[in-house]
């Protein structure tokens, strides 16, 4: 790959986004090319969510909870893993590589093997090249799943598509927005509401 993939981590607020943290105090040393997005659990995933990072243009997702049999809201992390599944499969369709997509589990303390994650993805990335929808050209034939999903939000969709970015900056900020707009509809929630099928 000609520049460094970028990657979107959705992290379950008690074992990934802690075990980052931790790989942060420890100062270990990882690719800086991952961005977090933090959830009170995976079982908040949605698969539309999945394909909403990969339509803003970022080269890989990874998805990362508590161990199996950890997860603080009992099954958020298995539902997680059926959601990963499915969106894998819907990545195929469409024409990406399903191995941008991965799912892992972890505990709080485990914050060298979030950076083990990480650098694995990096090096998984560089051998699979840039995602094609980091392209401003992009523009999907009709009858394409992503056909026509430029700037519509189905009601509902948080995580909503929005215009496909050019370059870095813009994905950078893209997420950004999806970010804010994933805390302002999580904190509305009830979090006992996070392992619902
Ligand atoms: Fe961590 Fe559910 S609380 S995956």
């Amino acid at each position: 790959m000609d520049r460094e993939p970028l990657i979107l981590a959705f992290c379950c607020h008690y074992c990934a986004y802690a075990a980052a943290d931790l790989a942060g105090s420890m100062r270990l040393q990882y690719p800086q090319n991952v961005r977090v997005l933090r959830l009170p659990c995976t079982g908040k995933i949605e698969v539309n969510y999945l394909l909403a990072a990969f339509e803003r243009g970022v080269d890989g997702v990874i998805v990362a909870g508590c161990l199996e049999g950890g997860c603080h809201f009992l099954e958020g992390n298995l539902r997680a893993r059926q959601r990963v599944a499915r969106a894998k499969e819907l990545l195929q369709e469409i024409g990406l590589e399903p191995q941008r997509l991965e799912m892992f589990n972890l505990s709080s303390a485990e914050g060298g093997r979030f950076a083990e994650i990480v650098t694995t993805m990096v090096q998984r990335l560089n051998h699979l090249g840039p995602s094609p929808l980091r392209h401003a050209s992009f523009n999907p034939e009709p009858g394409h799943p992503l056909a026509g999903r430029g700037s519509a939000t189905a009601q509902g969709d948080h995580l909503g598509p929005g215009p496909l970015p050019a370059d870095a900056q813009q994905i950078e900020h893209a997420l950004e927005t999806m970010s804010q707009q994933a805390q302002a509809a999580l904190a509305g929630e009830d979090r006992h509401d996070c392992c619902r099928s």
